[in-house]
């Protein structure tokens, strides 16, 4: 008999917590509580989902969406808290599909990017997400209890307050601007560059927001 075709379901309700669980805990690096899913799942129910085959769950993502203070404004951070697709459903796009569903809903909630946290060895990860636009932000020493190193993953969707496309301390990076001048002043060679730099990660931002619609 033919397999059923998969199937990308919003949660609904408790029940299906009950088949999300044992597929996540069986793969991820440290164990979560029922505590910790319904943190998730009950607030963000829309961002959650489920890749369902006939009455089996063969995937899942669950995330999260909230507003945080940057600079002097506010903005809407998405982060991707646990995604699993079961070993013998793998290298077959599901886990990509998972994903651009979530953050197509964050985006439809005003998302300005999304982050995560992979292990540095989780090459199945690493790719599907760089594959999707996310650029690795930061390593974490020891993230992990099982005190493997993480990498923190961040996809830009929007400009942040101010201007601003990183977080990172712009002094830090000499591509952004030049030290005399907080805003670019569009003259000296450093500011040029930096708008070189913008103006190419505003592009690539259009592009990866277009790709999800
Ligand atoms: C990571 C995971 C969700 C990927 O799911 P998936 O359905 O296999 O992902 P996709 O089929 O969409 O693959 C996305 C990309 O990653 C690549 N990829 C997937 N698994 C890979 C692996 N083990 N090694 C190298 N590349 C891999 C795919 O080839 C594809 O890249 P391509 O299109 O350039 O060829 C899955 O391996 C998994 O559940 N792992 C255990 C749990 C986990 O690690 N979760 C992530 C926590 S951050």
């Amino acid at each position: 008999m033919a397999k059923p075709e998969i199937r990308l379901e919003v949660y609904k309700g408790e029940r299906q917590l009950k088949l999300i669980q044992p597929l996540i805990d069986k793969d991820l690096s440290e164990p979560y509580s029922i505590f910790t899913y319904r943190y998730f799942i009950k607030q963000w129910p829309q961002l959650c989902y489920l890749a369902m085959e006939g009455d089996e769950c063969v995937g899942a993502v669950v995330c999260k969406l909230v507003s945080v203070m940057y600079n002097s404004g506010k903005i809407y951070r998405g982060y991707i808290a646990m995604l699993a697709v079961r070993e013998d459903r793998r290298k077959n796009g599901l886990g990509t599909k998972l994903v651009s569903a979530s953050i197509k809903s964050m985006i439809a909630q005003g998302c300005q990017e999304v982050s995560l946290e992979a292990e540095v060895t989780n090459k199945g990860a690493l790719r599907l997400y760089e594959n999707l636009g996310f650029i690795r932000d930061q390593r974490l020493e020891k993230y992990y209890l099982n005190g493997h190193d993480a990498f923190r993953l961040k996809l830009r969707l929007a400009p942040l307050p101010g201007g601003a496309l990183f977080h990172l301390q712009l002094d830090e990076d000499p591509w952004l601007r030049c030290s005399s001048h907080p805003i670019s002043c569009l003259t000296c060679r450093f500011c040029r560059m930096a708008q070189g730099v913008m103006s190419a990660i505003l592009t690539g931002i259009r592009k990866r927001v277009a790709m999800y619609f």
